[in-house]
């Protein structure tokens, strides 16, 4: 499992932001309590992952994909394409931007411009669309199936459109649902008791990962592996230690919560990271605001506010043992080089995050570190699970449903009057 080190954060909640030991100790009974409880609901997502029974479907429906076509649009909204997203970076690193057999595109905004960029770039006839929504009703998806089903009729010969679009969707009588029984599209169920932000080791996350070629039996052997610690652990389990940690910074002040990988690959994470814990613990006025960030890119960006603006910030490292990896850094003799001269860039990316690490707790900034020896699917398995128990204790902590979205769903309701209002105008 990933080592994790909450010492140097723990110190800062003990100490200097003035909670006392005992506090602290009381906010991690109280979480070791919230697992309890946690335990015994049996909750879906949990459940889920100890039981294997769906994968054949997914790597049966993975292998016919990588079989037939070479470009994949997986297109969804929050929960339904972070996951996906954030799993396959470990195979489509998203700076060289390369994937396996297939080339992943994920779809997640409705810009009229990058869709029509889009749809005039693809060539239909190597081209799957992938479309998911649980709730099946979510105005951009279905927006996103009526454009490409359309440009797919358009570009295909008659009548076999429907052999490039999977529908991924709860079984209910939902308009993604019609469509694809209208059109004889071919449709995989969404569990509907595992919202979107929490499906990414259901097929919503897992059929992606499986068509970029990654072992997604290892990704749910990840999430068993933090399952059983966390059953056995009970207080000392790092999601109940990080659910306490994260309440009590928040009350202390601390508000924001950077999650700061040192590695590409998990810069999607971090994206996926910023979506659960916002959408999940951001109600009745409570919340702690998620902040991205990635080393060392932000070093020359966001680090200065960190080192020296408001003391309202708490750090999460995601640390990669990166020591001799990659290309060596050769420059000849110029004597004020020579401290990088002959290094692995590893080395460079290592000693940029310990540096920053260590300053962070120098200006009493408090960090806590995960740090992975290897980045593969059974350590992105556990951090996804980790992140989740991490984010539903804290809400249960923070007294608030972890699992509702109440404010957003008002925002859809305004969304859609509005366009109701503008067809009577136009009628
Ligand atoms: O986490 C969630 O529940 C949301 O972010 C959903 O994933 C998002 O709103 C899309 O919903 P749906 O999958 O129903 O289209």
């Amino acid at each position: 499992m990933y080592n994790h080190d909450f010492s140097r954060a723990m110190s800062q909640a003990a100490g200097n932001n003035g909670i006392s030991d005992p506090v602290f100790r009381r906010a991690l009974q109280r979480a070791g309590e919230a697992a309890v409880t946690l335990a015994a609901d049996k909750l879906a997502v949990i459940e889920r992952c100890l039981n294997h029974s769906d994968l054949p479907l997914i790597e049966q429906t993975a292998k016919e994909i990588t079989g037939r076509f070479s470009t994949v649009v997986v297109c969804g909204m929050g929960g339904s394409t972070l996951s996906g997203k954030m799993l396959c970076s470990l195979a489509h690193n998203p700076v060289t931007g390369l994937s396996g057999k297939v080339k992943l595109l994920f779809v997640d905004n409705i810009d009229p411009a990058s869709i029509e960029t889009l749809t005039a770039s693809l060539d239909f006839s190597s081209t799957l669309f992938l479309m998911i929504s649980k709730s099946g009703g979510t105005a951009e998806t279905l927006a996103h199936m009526a454009i490409f089903w359309d440009a797919a009729g358009k570009a295909l010969p008659a009548k076999t459109a429907q052999e490039h679009f999977i529908v991924i969707t709860e079984r209910t009588d939902n308009p993604l649902a019609r469509i694809a029984a209208k059109h004889g599209i071919k449709q995989l169920e969404h569990q509907n008791n595992i919202g979107g932000r929490y499906a990414a080791l259901t097929l919503v996350g897992l059929l992606p990962a499986a068509i970029a070629g990654l072992d997604i039996r290892a990704i749910r052997k990840g999430a068993v592996n933090v399952i059983e610690h966390f059953s056995r652990a009970g207080g000392d389990a790092p999601a109940v230690q990080g659910a306490a940690l994260c309440h009590m910074m928040a009350e202390q002040g601390k508000g924001i919560s950077v999650m700061y990988p040192y590695c590409d690959r998990l810069w999607n994470f971090a994206l996926w990271h910023r979506q659960i814990w916002a959408e999940s613990l951001g109600k009745q006025g409570k919340g702690i605001t998620p902040a991205p960030a990635l080393g060392s890119v932000d070093q020359h960006s966001q680090l200065q506010l960190y080192l020296d603006g408001p003391r309202d910030k708490f750090f999460t490292m995601l640390m990669l043992e990166q020591q001799n990896k990659g290309p060596v850094i050769k420059f000849g003799d110029d004597p004020a080089l020579s401290y990088l001269d002959g290094h692995a860039l590893g080395n460079l990316i290592d000693a940029h995050q310990l540096a920053t690490m260590e300053t962070l707790t120098q200006k009493q900034c408090p960090v806590r570190v995960f740090s992975l020896k290897t980045l593969d699917e059974t350590a992105l398995g556990e951090l996804t699970m980790h992140f989740m128990l991490e984010t539903i204790l804290t809400g249960r902590l923070m007294q608030i449903d972890p699992f509702d979205q109440p404010a957003v769903e008002d925002g859809k309701k305004l969304a859609m009057a509005r366009l109701k209002e503008q067809n009577n105008l136009v009628a």
